[in-house]
């Protein structure tokens, strides 16, 4: 048995936890899940949305499971999300994007690989309101970060026989900050000659992305310009229904998707499981659980390409639970 922390979020979390929990278990994975609960939800009885159980859960079982976790906007607490990152140090947020053969989309032959920072930028929350009509948000680039980011970019495209690295900025504006990312970017491309190294400004990246995508093969990005484009990429493949993430840092691993807690269906049974299970198959994969990762991988793709039950967000009006059902019935 392997201990896994399970985050089962809110809003849509709890609902595609538990169908992608029964899908591995049906599947006979042995996890014994060390459920830990966090965000809002925890505020009234913990004090805080983030408990400290939660980080020491994850740092003993190396590796956890997470649904989205709700963040009010423009107010209230700081993201769940982003403080996990920072506390692990869960510095590489990677987003695989890959056309899925049943699903329609207006582009064929995209498989592009997000690697996005994951620990500064705008993200570090450093901001102030100057007077009543002026705020300012400070953008944190550090070469360190930069560095690290870009060597796990390479390392990741060594071992997966991937040919290309876009790093991607606004580095005709934010000259210094972005520049940098782009000098701890080239030194560390100068390590890997046998991969391609390009560079591209973020507006026409998302411009090229929309016209031709099939031309990009792996994305280096500094956080906010990382958190948009992969909601893009993940829109090239079929939406967010079936976008998986990962957050990696040398200690420990968070398997997240891209989507957040969709509060306008939760509750209603119409969520699609498909992008946190597809974290749950990449998770088995880390823990070196290839067989059942591969059992479940081809159940799921079955379904989607058959077609006859499908959720909403994937042009089909089947339940989650008959979504959840039918990924079961294909296992092996
Ligand atoms: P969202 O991703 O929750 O929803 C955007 C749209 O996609 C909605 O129409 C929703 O119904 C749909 N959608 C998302 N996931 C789906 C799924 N699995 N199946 C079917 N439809 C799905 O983005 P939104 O509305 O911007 O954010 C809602 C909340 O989630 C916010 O509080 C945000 O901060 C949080 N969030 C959390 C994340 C995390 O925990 N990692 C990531 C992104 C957002």
């Amino acid at each position: 048995m392997r201990r896994i922390t399970l985050i089962p979020g809110d809003g849509i979390g709890p609902e595609i936890s538990d169908a992608v929990v029964c899908i591995l278990e049906e599947a006979g994975a042995k996890i014994d899940w060390d459920i830990q609960t966090a965000g809002a939800d925890v505020v009234a009885t913990e004090g805080c949305v983030l408990p400290q159980r939660v980080i020491e859960s994850i740092k003993l079982n190396k590796v956890a499971l997470k649904a989205p976790v709700t963040t009010p906007i423009g107010k209230g607490f700081r993201s769940v999300n982003v403080a996990l990152r920072k506390e692990l140090d869960l510095y590489a947020n990677l987003r695989p994007c890959k056309n899925i053969k049943g699903i329609k989309t207006p582009f064929e032959g995209v498989d592009i690989v997000v690697v996005r920072e994951n620990t500064e930028d705008l993200y570090a929350g450093i901001e102030r309101k100057i007077d009543n009509d002026t705020a300012e948000s400070i953008k944190i680039i550090t070469r360190a970060a930069s560095e690290r980011i870009a060597k796990y970019a390479f390392e990741y495209a060594t071992k997966n026989n991937r040919k290309q690295i876009h790093a991607v900025t606004k580095a005709n504006i934010c000259k210094l900050s972005d520049g940098l990312f782009l000098e701890a970017a080239r030194n560390i491309a100068q390590n890997y000659p046998e991969i391609k190294y390009k560079e591209i400004l973020v507006d026409n990246l998302c411009m090229q992305l929309v016209q031709k995508p099939q031309q990009f093969d792996m994305l280096l990005l500094p956080n906010l310009y990382g958190d948009i484009v992969s909601d893009l990429t993940a829109g090239l493949i079929g939406g967010l229904g079936v976008a998986q993430g990962a957050n990696i840092g040398d200690g420990c691993a968070v398997f997240e998707p891209v989507h957040g807690s969709a509060p306008d269906i939760k509750g209603q049974n119409k969520a699609n499981p498909a992008a946190l299970l597809l974290c749950a198959i990449n998770m088995l994969k880390y823990i070196g659980e290839d067989e059942k990762a591969q059992n479940i991988e081809q159940a799921l793709y079955s379904v989607i390409e058959q077609g006859k039950v499908l959720t909403c967000d994937l042009g089909g009006n089947a339940t989650t639970t008959e979504f959840t059902q039918e990924i079961i019935r294909h296992l092996k």
